[in-house]
């Protein structure tokens, strides 16, 4: 890969960062205005993250942070862990955006209602600047969100680094929610649940989960961060779906923030929480996708797929929003159920399941695991069964004996529905099958929710 940037490119790239200077320079004028300088971060974001990654692709190669495609003709060696470039950026645009959301609030507690002429009673002056007034529980969760993220960075980096094994990787995002969690449990605490009707007269209205919900957040964010890094393998695919979700995520948010939603909605501020974590994050994401797709030119690596899977999960709790995002993560659960016989070994797992290149066709097929020894009756029964429903490709030698089957990721599912196709296809694909899935569990969500609870809190 070339590791300077074209002319068009830069002219690009600097237009666009003038803009969001400009942008920036003039929300001081009013109360901050938040929103529109969190749009102007997240396109400076994708402008540093775009250069950043081409600069950078050679001295990670170097040091030895690097991959080779494997459905490719030509197997050649690309930069990987490009993800972590991505991350960093993010971050330290969130850092510096701190000052933006409470801008108004930064005012009002150091001048008595923004007033700065006014002269101060002495009581006043000796708690020094009326700091109740500040809303530190917001900065709280702010923080809390930014320290979380930064722990899956670094683990997903240690990650990429030495290939930890998989029970120990589980773990990892549990680690890093618990500033999250803790900020969770000072600030909100709330760990009833809405009981869908029909429960009701065994439950009640709200049925208190209590330090089971923890657990459920803590799962959460096991399963988002994991659930990415195993729906991946071809160029584009782990980038792509977080946009998608990202994307989803924050359509969910606008129907809250949009001049026609009842103002001002108890969610305004959770929304508004969730915007200025998306949209940097789909800047960086972006920027990093057009290096990542096919023909990939960079790998971003499983620092990316934990990032991305926690920046959901932290957008999702702090915003209290959950239940929706789990609504937006199905064909990712999906992918997890269906993977689960390999994840648990009760078949072979080879080390990659990514789908098999044919360098005949320049097609990619289903991948396929051999049975060298002879599975078990109920397993062979069950995968048998699978291959019937037309859910797996099974191949049987003649005494009935199983000898192989695709893998079992979405990814090979697809290509035993739909045939051999290129790699670009598939993903394109699997992404439009993932937006269907996510634009229909919205619309669920925000219509036919009054079926199962009273009342929707839109
Ligand atoms: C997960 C999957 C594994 C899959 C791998 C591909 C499980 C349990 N693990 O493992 O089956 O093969 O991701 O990412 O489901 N690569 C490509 N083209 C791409 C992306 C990746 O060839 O578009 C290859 C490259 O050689 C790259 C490697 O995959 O170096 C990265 O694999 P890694 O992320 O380390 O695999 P895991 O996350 O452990
Ligand atoms: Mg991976």
């Amino acid at each position: 890969m070339s590791a300077t940037l074209g002319q068009t490119e830069v002219y690009s790239l600097l237009s666009l960062s003038l803009a969001c200077f400009g942008i920036l320079a003039n929300t001081f004028h009013g109360d901050g205005e938040p929103l529109i300088a969190s749009i102007a971060f997240s396109g400076l974001a994708f402008s540093i993250c775009y250069a950043l990654v081409r600069w950078l692709g050679n001295a990670f190669m170097q040091r030895g942070f690097k991959g080779r495609d494997l459905c490719k003709l030509k197997k050649t060696e690309i930069p990987e862990t490009m993800g972590a470039v991505a991350a960093l950026v993010y971050l330290f645009i969130l850092v510096i955006f701190i000052p933006w959301p409470f801008y108004k609030d930064i005012v009002a507690a150091t001048s008595g209602g923004g007033n700065r002429d006014v002269m101060k009673e002495l009581e006043e002056v000796e708690t020094g600047r009326l700091l109740h007034r500040f809303p530190h529980n917001k900065l709280a969760s702010y923080l809390s969100a930014i320290l979380s993220l930064q722990s899956i960075v670094l683990l997903g980096i240690g990650d990429d680094m030495f290939d930890i094994r998989w029970r120990h990787k589980v773990l990892i995002p549990a680690v890093a929610a618990i500033p999250m969690l803790i900020v969770y449990f000072v600030d909100f605490g709330v760990t009833q649940m809405v009981v869908p009707k029909p429960l009701r007269p065994y439950l009640g209205e709200l049925f208190d989960l209590g330090w089971l919900y923890y657990a459920y957040m803590a799962l959460l964010s096991i399963f988002s961060s994991n659930s990415i890094n195993i729906l991946a393998g071809i160029n584009g695919i782990e980038v792509a779906q977080s946009l998608v979700i990202a994307v989803l995520i924050v359509l969910n948010d606008i129907l809250y923030l949009s001049p026609f939603a009842p103002y001002p909605h108890p969610a305004t501020d959770s929304h508004l929480f969730s915007l200025y974590l998306l949209l940097p994050f789909i800047g960086v994401s972006l920027a990093l996708l057009m290096h990542n797709w096919y023909p990939a030119r960079v790998f971003v690596g499983d620092t990316y797929c934990y990032f991305a899977g926690m920046v959901f999960a932290v957008d999702g709790i702090l915003g209290h929003f959950s239940k929706t995002l789990i609504l937006l993560l199905l064909p990712q659960g999906f992918n997890f159920v269906y993977s689960a016989p390999q994840l648990f070994k009760l078949v072979p797992c080879p080390r990659h399941r990514l789908p098999h290149f044919n360098a005949r066709t320049g097609l990619l097929e289903a991948s396929r695991v051999e049975f060298k020894k002879p599975l078990s009756l109920p397993i062979a029964a069950s995968l048998k069964l699978l291959h019937r429903l037309r859910l797996l490709d099974v191949e049987t030698d003649e005494k009935g004996q199983v000898v192989s089957s695709s893998n079992f990721t979405i990814l090979n599912l697809w290509l035993v529905w739909f045939g051999p196709m290129r790699e670009d296809r598939l993903a394109l694909g699997l992404l439009g099958f993932q937006t269907a899935v996510g634009l229909l569990g919205l619309f669920v969500r925000h219509r036919m929710a009054l079926l199962v609870f009273t009342a929707d809190n839109w």
